[in-house]
C-alpha cells in the first residue's frame, strides 16, 4: 500500500467533514437558530488553519484497521480536531501560554480578542458534542459502539484528562522540574487526546480485547514521545516550520522533558518510547501497516 495517498486520503476526509458540519455562515444574527457570522468565522479561522491532523487520522486509520465503517469514524474524527482546536485555542490565551502564532497565523485572540477567542473555544467544543451525539443517533445499529466512543472521547478530554493535564502545566511554571509530576502532565495535556482517537475507533469497529490493550500502549507511547518532540521542537526547531514561536517555554518557566534531563537524555528518551509505541502494535499484525508507518514519519517530524 502507498503510505503518502493513505495519509492524504485521511487527511481530505477529514478536511471535507469539517467544512461539511462547518460551513460559513452570513448572518450577524441568525433569526433560524444557525450560528453567528463571526463565532462560525472565529471558529473556522483556527479549525481550517492547517495543522497536521494526527488525531483525526488517527481515529480513521484505527478504524480502517480494525475492520471499521470509516463512514461511521468521520463525525468522531472531526469533532476530535474540534477539540484538539479548541484547546489550543486556549493554550494560547493570555491566561495560559499567551502566544502569538499558531498554525502558521497570528493566534485567535490576536485576531478577534480574548473574549471572542474564548467563546471560538467554547463553541468547538461545544459543537463537537452536539456533531458526535447526532452521529450515534444516526446509526442505531452501532448506538453503543458510538456512545462508548463518545465517552471515551470525553473523558480523555475532561477533567480527568487534557484539561487535569493543563492544570497542572500553568501549576508547573517556574517550579523545579520533577519527572512524576512532568510524567503526569504530558499523559494527560498530550496522551489522552492521542489516545481517545484510538480508543473511539476501537469501539466503533467493536474491536477485542487484545486490539483495545494494544492500541492503549500504543497511545501512551506516542503521546508521550510526541510531546517530549514538542518539548524539544521548542528548544531546537525552525518557527516558520513549526507555525508556532520556539522558545516560549523556557520564557515562561515551563516544566518540560529537556529542562528536567537535558536535550541530549529527552532525545533518547522520546526515542525509546517511539521504539515501544510501534513494538505494541506487534498484536494487530499486517493490520497496523499504516499505524506503524504513521508513527515511524511522526518520530523524525520537523513541525
Ligand atoms: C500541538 O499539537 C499541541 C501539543 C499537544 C503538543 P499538534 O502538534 O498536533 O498541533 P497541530 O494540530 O499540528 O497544529
Ligand atoms: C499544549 O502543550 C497541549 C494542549 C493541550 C494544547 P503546549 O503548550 O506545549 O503546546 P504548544 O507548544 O503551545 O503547541
Ligand atoms: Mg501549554
Ligand atoms: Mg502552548
Ligand atoms: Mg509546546
Amino acid at each position: 500500500m502507498d503510505y503518502e495517498r493513505e495519509y492524504r486520503r485521511y487527511v481530505g476526509l477529514v478536511e471535507e467533514t469539517i467544512e461539511r458540519l462547518l460551513p460559513q455562515t452570513q448572518e450577524a444574527c441568525p433569526a433560524d437558530g444557525g450560528i453567528p457570522k463571526l463565532l462560525c468565522e472565529s471558529m473556522r479561522y483556527s479549525l481550517l488553519a492547517g495543522g497536521k491532523r494526527v488525531r483525526p487520522v488517527l481515529l480513521l486509520a484505527a478504524c480502517e484497521a480494525l475492520g471499521g465503517a470509516l463512514e461511521e469514524a468521520l463525525v468522531p474524527a472531526a469533532a476530535l480536531e474540534m477539540i484538539h482546536t479548541y484547546s489550543l485555542i486556549h493554550d494560547d490565551l493570555p491566561g495560559m501560554d499567551d502566544d502569538d502564532l499558531r498554525r502558521g497565523r497570528p493566534t485567535n485572540h490576536k485576531v478577534y480578542g480574548v473574549g471572542q477567542a474564548i467563546l471560538a473555544g467554547d463553541g468547538l467544543l461545544n459543537f463537537a458534542y452536539e456533531r458526535l451525539l447526532q452521529n450515534a443517533l444516526a446509526y442505531p445499529q452501532n448506538l453503543a459502539g458510538h456512545v462508548h466512543a463518545a465517552e471515551a472521547i470525553a473523558t480523555r478530554a475532561g477533567v480527568t484528562g487534557m484539561i487535569a493535564g493543563q492544570c497542572l502545566d500553568l501549576l508547573a511554571e517556574r517550579m523545579e522540574p520533577d519527572e512524576s509530576l512532568l510524567r503526569y502532565i504530558h499523559a494527560h495535556k498530550t496522551a489522552d487526546l492521542l489516545t481517545a482517537p484510538l480508543l473511539a475507533a476501537a469501539h466503533i469497529a467493536g474491536a477485542g480485547e487484545a486490539a483495545f490493550a494494544a492500541l492503549t500502549e500504543f497511545g501512551a507511547c506516542v503521546g508521550l514521545a510526541f510531546q517530549i518532540d514538542d518539548d524539544l521542537l521548542d528548544v531546537q526547531g525552525d518557527a516558520a516550520l513549526m507555525g508556532k514561536q520556539t522558545g516560549m517555554d523556557a520564557q515562561r518557566g515551563k516544566m518540560t522533558w529537556p529542562s528536567l534531563v537535558g536535550v541530549e537524555e529527552a532525545r533518547a528518551s522520546s526515542s525509546r518510547l517511539w521504539d515501544r509505541a510501534i513494538a505494541s502494535l506487534s498484536p494487530l499484525g499486517e493490520r497496523a501497516w499504516f499505524l506503524t508507518e504513521f508513527a515511524q514519519k511522526l518520530r523524525v517530524r520537523t513541525h
